[in-house]
């Protein structure tokens, strides 16, 4: 299982390790940060990325927050407000995924509790093994989903790299094909930063699972044709109802998935719920460089003149969606009674 990233060392002197996803898949590369503001840095410029993955950073950039105000001797008032400026920058990278904030907010509270940065970084721990563990559960049951000679569709990277480690929508396939079901996987290529052509097609090619590359546009007339018998996607945000914010494209998906007759899956532990909002229209959507657009590299694929509009998610109403794979359960269908149930405790 890949991990995407690590602190080394102790708590007083240790670092956050993590790979450079920005390089994959031409190098495996790892960045080390000493610094929140470098983890900052880093969440911002997605060199890590995927809603559990980023909150799990953000929660060790906390601890190295506490090794500095530790370095520089701080005390009372001048620790907490150094900490909690570090909190705020950490929060500003980005807005979509709940998952930065939950993390960020059980790093405050612990802070508030008295803890120390030992104990700081127990808690950082503690969240990235519950997010390995609570990830399996979600492979173990989605893997139920699956039988033998079906194809699956994927959107983006819900994948190790974007968690703690196993994935949430690529969790199912990762048990399945250890389990031995024969099945092939079509991976949408998620214009446009290429998560599903850089990184899932890479963790799908690292564990020997047989897949195939296609152009967003593709997906609907392979569903068409027959080819395709279950989408699975992680998700950035749920609201209380069930609806889904996840990488801008899920919505066509499941739009076409409800069309032709399709499960569409969406994998997430409780950290990705924010039960505070009732419905995907509060949801922020990052809106991202129109350069990601205009451009193909460093060249430029359209006249000068022409703008691109770059919303990095959408959301997908829960009505769209057949099923939720959670840590704590399944939750099909998916509705508040539901999800209520389901998460409660
Ligand atoms: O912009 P990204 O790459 O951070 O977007 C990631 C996604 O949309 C993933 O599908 C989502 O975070 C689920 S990851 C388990």
């Amino acid at each position: 299982m890949i991990r995407p990233l690590e602190w080394q060392g102790s708590a007083s002197d240790g670092e956050l390790r993590m790979i450079d996803q920005r390089l994959l898949p031409a190098q495996v590369s790892w960045v080390s940060c000493r610094r929140s503001t470098q983890v900052a840095a880093r969440i911002a410029d997605m060199t890590i990325r995927g809603a559990p993955a980023i909150g799990l950073a953000a929660a060790y950039g906390m601890v190295l927050a506490s090794q500095e105000a530790d370095d520089a001797a701080l005390k009372g008032d001048l620790r907490r407000k150094f900490l909690v400026v570090a909190q705020a920058e950490l929060a500003a990278t980005r807005p979509t995924a709940v998952n930065l904030f939950w993390a960020l907010e059980r790093c405050g509270a612990a802070l508030e509790a008295g803890a120390n940065t030992g104990a700081l970084l127990e808690v950082a721990r503690q969240l990235h093994e519950e997010d390995v563990a609570g990830n399996r559960r979600i492979g173990e049951d989605g893997a139920k989903l699956i039988t033998a000679g079906m194809g699956v569709l994927t959107h983006c990277n819900a994948g190790a790299l974007a968690t703690g480690g196993w994935g949430t929508g690529l969790s199912p396939l990762f048990v399945a094909h250890e389990r031995g079901v024969p099945f092939h996987v079509f991976v949408d290529e998620t214009r446009p930063r290429l998560q599903g052509a850089r990184l899932t097609a890479w963790e799908l090619d690292q564990a020997g699972i047989p897949h195939t590359l296609i152009c967003d546009n593709m997906a609907a007339s392979l569903m068409r044709a027959g080819k395709i018998q279950l989408c699975l996607t992680g998700a950035d945000r749920i609201a209380a109802n069930g609806d889904v914010a996840n990488k801008i494209g899920t919505y066509g998906v499941a739009v076409a998935a409800k069309h032709h007759g399709i499960t569409l899956a969406v994998a997430a532990p409780r950290s990705t719920f924010d039960l505070k909002i009732a419905s995907g229209a509060q949801i922020p959507i990052e809106e991202r460089s129109q350069d990601e657009v205009t451009q193909w590299g460093d060249e430029r694929i359209c006249p000068k003149g022409t703008k691109a509009f770059n919303p990095g998610f959408d959301v997908t109403p829960a009505e769209l969606v057949t099923t939720l794979l959670t840590d704590r359960g399944v939750i099909s269908p998916v509705n508040a009674a539901g999800i209520a149930l389901v998460l409660k405790g």
